[in-house]
């Protein structure tokens, strides 16, 4: 370009001119973004004033919704803290006793456990522990004796038995 200055010269104010001018529609464009986005934030703030109080918005609440899709909870099996009989029951049990499922007296149905709360105790917490026709051995879980008898416990008293909690030391005929 330096041998023909006075061509580069006429080319480099055409070229200032289209940069001037491109420049100043960016600025007015940026200017228009800006004046959207302060118009929804305000718009914004217009449609959700109680946003403060709201009780889903409180940290714990959205910490609560956001968390990690795949939280594990541990559940302690630890020997040292046995399950109550309706934890035991909702783990373990309620998958059949809940609806009577596979002809499993149903949770709460006296007429369904009058017959079998009649042969005691014992006889009910050896069938739970071993099993009985399409009921599994412990319902199918790795429980402990105490947890399948507060099992049994918790659902025979449902269905009209009075059965006392059992004792942590109770041991099952074998
Ligand atoms: C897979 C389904 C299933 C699960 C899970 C299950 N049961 Fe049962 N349960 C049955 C069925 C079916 C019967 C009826 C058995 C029969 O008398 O033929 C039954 C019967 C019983 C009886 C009466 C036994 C008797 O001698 O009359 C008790 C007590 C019982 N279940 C306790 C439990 C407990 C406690 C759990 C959980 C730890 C459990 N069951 C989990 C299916 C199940």
């Amino acid at each position: 370009m330096s041998s023909h200055p006075e061509a580069s010269t006429a080319t480099d104010s055409v070229e200032s001119d289209l940069l001037e001018g491109a420049k100043k529609v960016a600025i007015a464009a940026t200017g228009v973004l800006v004046a959207i986005v302060v118009g929804l934030i305000i718009l914004a703030s217009f449609v959700s004033p109680k946003e403060k109080e709201n009780p889903n918005l409180t940290a714990e609440a959205v910490a609560k919704r956001i968390q990690k899709v795949g939280a594990v909870t541990f559940v302690d099996n630890s020997p040292h803290e046995p399950k109550s009989g309706e934890q035991v029951f909702n783990v373990q049990c309620s998958s059949c006793h809940a609806n009577g499922a596979l002809g499993s007296p149903k949770f709460g149905d006296k007429a369904a456990w009058g017959a079998r709360v009649a042969k005691g105790f014992a006889a009910l917490w050896n069938s739970a522990l071993h099993g009985k026709n399409a009921m599994p051995a412990q319902g199918g879980g790795p429980l402990s004796d105490l947890e399948v008898a507060r099992g049994v416990v918790y659902m025979a008293n449902a269905g009209g038995a009075k059965f006392p909690e059992p004792k942590e030391d109770a041991k099952p005929a074998k």
